[in-house]
């Protein structure tokens, strides 16, 4: 059973070119997410919708990998079954740094699931509306990613993670969107330590023992080195 517990947020894929949500220019400044992001969105305009992931998904198939991730993918080989990485972020850029078994607790745009028969398989790089599941034929075909109003997915294993985990680290999240954001209460309960890794102090900051302020791709490679050097004390 993983005793630390690392969840990542749109942050830490900032300094792959990839934009946040919510800075100055992060996606929801330019886009009204309940245009784009939710249920009732794709049944009103799935065409639109679709637009939106493919340019999501080919913006995350350019970007390469950055120090932060390469660095927990360097923390997970070195330390086995010790650490659960848990991502918000629908990029692929954990597992092509090296991390493997990272949670996408809202979802891969890498894959394409059925709306109607929960069929999953590789999103090829564009999406239509009405593209048809190659299991059911319904036209109901959509990226596997969670939208406001869904459930995020592997909620239930991490939540048993954070409740049993000694160690909880948020790198790269602006804390707002929840139930993701209340994690750290049920590590914090579980008397795990825990620490933020972001560019300034979220919202949450003050749920959190320790705020590591910075860039993802400085603060996170230094964090991890002193873990591994046995260094890391709060
Ligand atoms: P946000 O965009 O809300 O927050 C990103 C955080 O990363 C902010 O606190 C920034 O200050 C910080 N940040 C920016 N650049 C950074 C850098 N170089 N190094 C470290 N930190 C940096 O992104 P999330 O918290 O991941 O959900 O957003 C959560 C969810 O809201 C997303 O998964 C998505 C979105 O709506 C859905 O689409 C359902």
């Amino acid at each position: 059973m993983a005793r630390k517990v690392i969840l990542t947020g749109a942050g830490i894929s900032a300094e792959s070119g990839l934009p946040t949500f919510r800075d100055p220019k992060g996606l929801w400044a330019r886009f009204d997410p309940m245009d784009l992001a939710t249920p009732e969105a794709f049944a009103r305009d799935p065409a639109k919708v679709q637009a939106f992931y493919n340019d999501r998904r080919a913006a995350a198939r350019a970007a390469q990998p950055n120090p932060a991730h390469l660095a927990l993918a360097q923390l997970q080989r070195a330390r086995p079954d010790e650490v659960l990485l848990v991502t918000q972020n629908v990029d692929d850029l954990h597992e092509r740094a090296g991390s493997t078994d990272a949670l996408h607790v809202h979802g891969r745009l890498d894959e394409a699931r059925c709306d109607s028969c929960a069929h999953r398989w590789p999103a090829p790089a564009r999406m239509a509306a009405g593209d048809r599941c190659p299991a059911c034929a319904s036209g109901l075909a959509r990226p596997a990613v969670v939208w406001f109003g869904e459930v995020p997915e592997h909620l239930d294993k991490v939540a048993e993670a954070c409740s049993r985990c000694d160690l909880f680290v948020v790198i790269g999240s602006s804390g707002t969107v929840w139930p993701v954001a209340g994690l750290v209460d049920i590590a914090a309960r579980a008397g795990a330590q825990t620490v933020e890794i972001n560019l300034d102090p979220s919202v949450r900051a003050g749920a959190f023992d320790r705020v590591l302020a910075g860039p993802a791709s400085v603060r996170v490679p230094e964090w991890v080195a002193q873990v591994l050097a046995g260094r890391f004390k709060l």
